[in-house]
């Protein structure tokens, strides 16, 4: 039995244990993926001990991705980079980090939007914080020649432009619409939006009309930022793509298959969405 689980703290609302299960049974495949309820000051036993049970590995999530890099042996690039790992791989060697939240977010943006190429175009990120800096790996890896930051506080958009370096460029919250001036791709990293969440509040006149947008909150799926880019005729991604893509590398690292992220899987764990 190939046992892995995600750990977090609380656990209970966490979305991977119904993926990942989809896939081992889809797969027919003897093995078990867990919630794991970890209290923070448990974090480093709960981690050390993952290997003496069986575990292949685990899924890191809220509030243990930065402190669980402490006891990782090796921490890949994009983890590094991204200050943040949500993936553990249990090997002979130790235990290997990974953030595969910037893969789950281009995979995503790729699935959704075949056609639309990053290389050499501006990108406006919404947030400046966890989310916002793997989304910004991703876009400066997949090329983009600006990323425009705008936080609600500037000094995290400036520390986030301050590792990234030049290609990143902080604005202030109140140009958020201005910002969108020239840009090919909208992304909210923020939490506004989501079920129980003020609305965002953005003027989408100042994107052109081949840009596309997405969300990373995927509760309610269709936000009201994306039913707006919609109505204008933007192209719109939704955010529960990258919650299923971002899952997949953990997947075929522990139980030895690549799964496919298709309909079937995403009707799956969309009906364990709770309103
Ligand atoms: P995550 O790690 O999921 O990205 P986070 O670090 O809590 O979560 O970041 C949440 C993001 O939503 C931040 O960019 C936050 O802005 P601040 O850095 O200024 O806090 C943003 N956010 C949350 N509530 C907001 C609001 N009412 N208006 C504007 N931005 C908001």
């Amino acid at each position: 039995m190939q046992l892995a689980g995600v750990m977090g703290w609380p656990i209970a609302h966490s979305l991977s244990p119904r993926l990942h299960s989809f896939w081992l049974e889809a797969l027919a495949l003897r093995g078990a993926y867990l919630p794991l309820a970890v209290e923070p000051d448990k974090l480093e036993a709960a981690t050390r001990g993952l290997a003496a049970l069986g575990f292949r590995g685990a899924n890191v999530t809220v509030p243990h991705k930065e402190a669980v890099m402490r006891y990782c042996d090796t921490i890949d690039d994009q983890a590094g980079r991204i200050g943040a790992v949500n993936t553990l791989i249990i090997s002979e060697a130790g235990i290997t980090g990974r953030n595969t939240d910037a893969l789950g977010f281009i995979a995503n943006l790729r699935a959704g939007a075949p056609e639309h190429s990053h290389t050499g175009s501006i990108a406006v990120v919404l947030g400046a914080g966890g989310a916002a800096r793997a989304v910004a790996v991703a876009l400066l890896d997949a090329g983009c020649a600006e990323i425009r930051v705008c936080n609600r506080s500037l000094e995290r958009a400036q520390t986030l432009a301050e590792n990234f370096g030049e290609r990143v460029r902080p604005i202030p919250w109140a140009s958020r619409s201005d910002a969108l001036e020239g840009a090919r791709l909208l992304v909210n990293t923020t939490s506004l939006g989501m079920t129980n969440q003020p609305a965002l509040d953005i003027d989408l006149h100042p994107l052109p009309a081949d840009a596309l947008v997405s969300d990373i909150v995927y509760n309610p799926l269709m936000t009201d930022l994306l039913a707006r880019a919609q109505a204008r005729g933007l192209r719109v991604v939704d955010g529960l793509g990258m919650l299923l893509h971002q899952a997949a590398p953990g997947f075929a690292a522990w139980f030895g298959v690549e799964p496919v992220v298709d309909d079937a899987l995403r009707a799956h764990v969309l009906a364990g969405l709770t309103p």
